[in-house]
């Protein structure tokens, strides 16, 4: 499994403000980041990014455009999409899963 993170970073190595939205990226970002997520067509992110993306701005609309793993303690809420798969698992197991969906590339988006 091939995992890239795509990350966008201010000059000064910043990559949030202090109100936590993106309202200081570029068109460019948001254009490079739809393209890129469907092309690997597997993407991992934390909750927070989740809320932030939900619902107009998730990169991949359908099971046939790829697989959004989301990770948060609340596994128990039921995903608007049947692409969106919410899990608290750990990362060797999140490979697996991806694996057993068909993904050999996946992208992580700002993890820490
Ligand atoms: N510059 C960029 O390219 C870029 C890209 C994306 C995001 N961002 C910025 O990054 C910020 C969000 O990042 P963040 O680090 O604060 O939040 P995050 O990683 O998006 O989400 C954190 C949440 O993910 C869940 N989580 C994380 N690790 C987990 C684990 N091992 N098991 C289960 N759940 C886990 C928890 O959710 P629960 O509380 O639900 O359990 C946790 O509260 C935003 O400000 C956003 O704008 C920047």
């Amino acid at each position: 499994m091939k995992i890239s993170i795509y990350l966008a970073s201010s000059v000064n190595g910043m990559i949030s403000n202090k109100k936590g939205i993106p309202d200081w990226l570029s068109q460019e970002y948001g254009d490079g980041f739809m393209k890129i997520c469907r092309h690997t067509k597997a993407v991992i992110m934390g909750k927070k990014t989740y809320d932030i993306l939900v619902p107009d701005y998730l990169p991949l609309k359908s099971n046939s455009e790829g697989t959004m793993i989301v990770l948060t303690h609340g596994v128990s809420t039921n995903p608007p999409q049947p692409n969106v798969i919410f899990t608290d698992k750990n990362p060797q197991d999140i490979v697996n899963m991806l694996e057993e969906r068909g993904h050999s590339e996946a992208l992580l988006l700002a993890e820490r």
